[in-house]
């Protein structure tokens, strides 16, 4: 009696280890490193059985997706053979419509990296070995430890250009440790166990212990002496994420995302000329003089659609600079409405006495807020464009017959992607946007 109540009991026991048990979901999925291609009724428990699983949410209509698929299908076996794999999966998200509306997407395709269960919009390159590398970061050690000058030689390669990145020299793990695996996500944090004096003159320190940081991108390096206190450090750390002026574009208008501070932002004719890179030394001073503003810059020529959300026509003069307060507001400063060329310097500095002491005018923006711009991808500008567009196609659609099935889904597909670049050139041509890869 006894010993068959027991017996009932454990398989009882058995049985509910089974359903719960991940590797028996994971043997469902056949981690192999191919991609998973999952349906609603599979999705949760693919995302509770894999610690670390990527998944495209796709639409067989789209192009940027078809052209997605072979990078992912490349990238898949290869993070399956990371110490900590990463999983590859996709899912239809024009047939499963509800999960795609649980997970917010609103362009396709749109990728998400959930990391034990929780899902973080993936905006990393989408070139296969570019992917990789860009999601090797979340699986990386909190903080790697570096023997000599060559781990740290290797250590700043394999993290690539993305994030930011900081390397501890004489310093023990445990003091910046806390800080690491609170922004894991954000940047590379390691400490040099090991180095020579020409590390010394690499990075440009002259005494221990130095936190070094650096943005790969941006050619931006700071060194911090101490305190190693708590607060100081944390500030330090964070004030490094963004660079000291940081160029305005798709891209980095998602890492303001998060921020709390206003954008003093300056728009220049163009941003690769000689004298716009000087202005932006001088902005990078300015900037590093009152942390409490983000300092931006866009090039007219670079990115009109942007600049035309404050006010700036090829009439315009140039440079111009504002404060943005990521909303739907910005700030002009009575008398500093736009910069000579003499002695940029001192108009910043009156720029920013004015704005301190409120001598503003508050000014609506033409286009959408930042959230605004991340969330739609899209311009003003651009809507009257496809508008026009699809005028022009339905026109030509009355005069013959249509050819081609998918022309109005690839519109969605061109609001949603394309926006990342110069939009208007690229779309007027047949409407097939490139990729916003680097
Ligand atoms: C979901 O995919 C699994 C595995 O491919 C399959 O067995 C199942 O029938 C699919 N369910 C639906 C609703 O399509
Ligand atoms: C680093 O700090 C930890 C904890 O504070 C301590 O146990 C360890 O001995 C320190 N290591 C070195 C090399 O100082």
């Amino acid at each position: 009696m006894n010993i068959s109540f027991l017996s009932v009991f454990l398989l009882a026991l058995v049985f509910s280890f089974q359903l719960i048990n991940p590797f028996v979901s994971c043997q469902q999925f056949k981690a192999d490193g191919s991609v998973l291609e999952l349906n609603e009724s599979n999705f949760d428990s693919a995302i509770s059985a894999f610690d670390f699983i990527l998944v495209d949410f796709y639409a067989p209509w789209c192009g940027h997706c078809k052209r997605l698929s072979p990078e992912l299908d490349a990238a898949a076996p290869v993070l399956a053979g990371l110490d900590q794999p990463i999983v590859i999966a996709k899912i239809n998200a024009d047939k499963f419509r509800r999960l795609a509306s649980k997970y917010e997407i609103d362009g396709f395709p749109t990728l998400k990296l959930f990391m034990h269960g929780t899902p973080l919009e993936y905006t990393g390159p989408r070139k296969a070995d570019l992917l990789v590398r860009f999601l090797k970061k979340f699986v990386a050690p909190d903080v790697s430890l570096l023997e000599s000058d060559v781990a740290i030689r290797n250590f700043v390669e394999t993290a690539g250009t993305h994030f930011p990145i900081y390397i501890g020299f004489g310093l023990n793990e445990s003091i910046i440790s806390e800080f690491a695996i609170k922004y894991k996500k954000k940047a590379w944090f390691s400490v040099a166990k090991g180095f020579s004096e020409e590390a010394m003159v690499t990075y440009d320190f002259d005494k221990v212990p130095a936190l070094v940081s650096f943005h790969p991108s941006y050619n931006e390096r700071s060194i911090f002496y101490g305190p190693f206190e708590d607060k100081f450090l944390e500030d330090f750390i964070k004030q490094k994420f963004l660079p000291l002026s940081m160029p305005i574009n798709y891209e980095t208008l998602r890492l303001l995302k998060d921020e709390e501070r206003k954008i003093v932002l300056t728009i220049v004719e163009d941003e690769t000329d000689e004298k716009s890179l000087k202005l932006i030394k001088l902005l990078k001073a300015a900037a590093s003089a009152n942390r409490d503003l983000v300092f931006g810059y866009v090039g007219f020529k670079q990115w009109e659609d942007f600049t035309d959300t404050f006010d700036v026509t090829k009439k315009t003069k140039l440079p111009k600079m504002i404060v943005w307060d990521r909303d739907e507001e910005y700030a002009s400063v009575i008398g500093s409405e736009s910069m000579d060329e003499e002695d940029q310097g001192s108009q910043i500095t009156r720029f920013l006495e004015g704005y301190r002491e409120g001598r503003t005018v508050q000014k609506r923006i033409r286009g959408p807020s930042l959230v605004g711009y991340i969330n739609s991808l899209i311009s003003i500008r651009t809507i009257y464009l496809i508008v026009f567009v699809i005028a022009v196609l339905m026109l030509i659609q009355t005069l013959q017959k249509p050819d081609e099935d998918d022309v109005p889904q690839r519109h969605t597909v061109a609001q949603v992607d394309d926006s990342s670049s110069s939009l208007t050139k690229k779309q007027s041509r047949e409407y097939r946007p490139e990729d916003k890869e680097d």
